[in-house]
């Protein structure tokens, strides 16, 4: 049986580790070759090791400095003709931004509209060409907590699904297609360490099956938009939480 995946090529963001490594992993198993972005070296030296052969390479960005991204794309558009898969993964999710609503600076809001909500656009934007060649995917990284946004957090993940959908609208006449995903709680070293116990298991006990779910969940979501048997899903906003959304993400 031929992987679903075979030849294609995605670029990672947020690749350094958690579910952003787990989607590469899940992609290499099918068959794509995968570069990472991220802004954690030492994490994406151990996920390209992980790789191995499907490992193309690394890129040390900060996403929310638009001239990085920018100088990212127009050496990786150099270098490759054609993206199969974009997958904006990378974000801010835990410490004040799970926690904090009021109280916060301007200057905190933009900073992380700027990672979570503006840096999926514009990486889109910068790498269109090769995307527009492969007739590719764009998938981008929400949250349950976009739901009912009772935090900061939230708040960036609902704008990136309205972002989701402006961008599904601009770059279909590429023939390009732009869903997102909303995991529910899925354990990641970072959720482990970033939320308090109690947070994490009462989140868990609001989901409708009593399941614990984890990155592999989510990678497997990701592998199926990103084929062609996802072919005409487009515009999407696809939830994979174990029944959790309607109640979202309180701290
Ligand atoms: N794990 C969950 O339960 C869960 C649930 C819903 C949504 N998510 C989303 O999934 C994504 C990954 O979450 P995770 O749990 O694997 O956490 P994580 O912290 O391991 O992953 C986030 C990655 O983004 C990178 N990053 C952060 N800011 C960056 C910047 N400015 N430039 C470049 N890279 C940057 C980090 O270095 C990190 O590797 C996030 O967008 C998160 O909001 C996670």
């Amino acid at each position: 049986m031929s992987m679903r995946l075979e030849g294609r090529l995605a670029v990672v963001t947020g690749g350094a580790g958690g579910l952003g490594r787990a989607i590469a992993l899940a992609f290499a198993r099918e068959g794509a070759r995968v570069a990472l972005m991220d802004l954690d070296d030492a994490g994406m030296a151990e996920t390209a090791k992980l790789l191995g052969a499907a490992h193309v390479s690394s890129h040390r960005v900060d996403l929310s400095a638009e001239s990085e991204i920018h100088d990212f794309a127009k050496s990786f558009c150099a270098k490759h003709a054609r993206l199969d898969a974009l997958v904006n993964n990378a974000g801010l999710a835990y410490g004040e931004i799970a926690h904090s609503f009021t109280g916060l600076s301007q200057e905190k809001w933009l900073r992380y509209f700027s990672v979570n909500t503006v840096a999926p656009l514009i990486l889109a934007e910068a790498l269109r060409a090769p995307l527009a060649a492969a007739k590719g995917v764009i998938l981008n990284q929400s949250s349950m907590a976009s739901n009912t946004p009772a935090t900061a957090y939230g708040v960036t993940k609902a704008a990136l699904n309205s972002i989701t959908y402006g961008m599904a609208h601009q770059f279909a006449s590429d023939g390009v297609r732009v869903n997102a995903v909303e995991p529910g709680i899925m354990e990641t070293p970072a959720n482990v360490a970033g939320l308090p116990k109690e947070t994490y298991a009462r989140v868990q006990g609001m989901q409708l099956l009593p399941l614990h779910g984890t990155a592999d969940d989510i990678a497997n979501l990701y592998v199926f938009l990103a084929s062609d048997e996802a072919r005409f899903i487009n515009c999407e906003i696809v939830s994979c939480d174990g029944g959790n959304r309607l109640r979202g993400w309180r701290y």
